[in-house]
């Protein structure tokens, strides 16, 4: 089965707990964390880590866009994230970065925008919690698939598969209906949405239909 992570990037901020509360049973919530250097973008950080501290909603998944993130693992893990997204792009001491999310005991998934290979990561693949493959360039909602980023995905399986590694696959960007059971055959465990969960008719609609697909 299929996990789900509807982007609240992409949701009405000024409605924020009505629009977490119509995620249903979405498996998680992801929050895109920008700081204008790393992206060509600026979101939300810790307050809002705060602010959701003090309403319902599915456990936290935090995608780090900034850099060094280093700086600010303990303080998301510490308010709630239960997996901590680092990119591979900009990350001298990767290892050093994923053993310490794992120490402090939330999953670490290591993010490849779309032009970094699979090879970036190969040496720590044994030690991750997850791979997260971008396919848009980070930095907004709403943007156009990439399908020859997403052909990671089936390399990752084939390695996971080869190697008996535990890892799961994440994809973020521009999935939605149409893409996502493909994502899944090939490999996906976990599908970030943004437009395609919040600006449906039905948000949990698609969290459901999402959850109900298999490999
Ligand atoms: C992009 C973010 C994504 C984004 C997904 O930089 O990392 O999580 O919010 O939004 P959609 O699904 O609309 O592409
Ligand atoms: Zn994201």
């Amino acid at each position: 089965m299929a996990k789900i992570s509807p982007s609240i990037l992409a949701a009405d901020l000024a409605n924020l707990s009505d629009e977490v509360s119509r995620v249903g049973e979405a498996d998680l919530l992801h929050i895109d964390v920008m700081d204008g250097l790393f992206v060509p973008n600026i979101t939300f950080g810790i307050p809002l880590m705060e602010a959701l501290g003090r309403i319902d909603h599915p456990p936290l998944d935090v995608h780090l866009m900034i850099h060094d993130p280093a700086r600010y693992i303990e303080d998301y893990i510490s308010l709630g994230a239960v997996n901590v997204h680092v990119h591979v792009e900009g990350n001298y001491h990767l290892h050093r970065l994923i053993t310490s999310i794992k120490e402090q005991g939330a999953g670490a998934f290591v993010v490849l925008n779309p032009s970094t290979p699979v090879g970036a990561v190969e040496e720590v693949l044994s030690i991750v919690d997850g791979i997260l493959v971008m396919t848009v360039n980070p930095g907004f909602t709403g943007q156009k698939f990439i399908p020859e980023a997403s052909l990671k995905i089936d390399r990752l399986h084939a390695i996971r598969e080869a190697e008996g590694y535990g890892y799961e696959i994440a994809v973020d960007g521009g999935v939605n209906l149409s893409n996502a059971p493909d994502l899944v055959k090939r490999g996906a465990d976990i599908l970030i949405m943004g437009a395609a969960v919040f600006r449906a008719e039905s948000p949990e609609e698609v969290v459901r239909s999402v959850k109900g697909l298999k490999r």
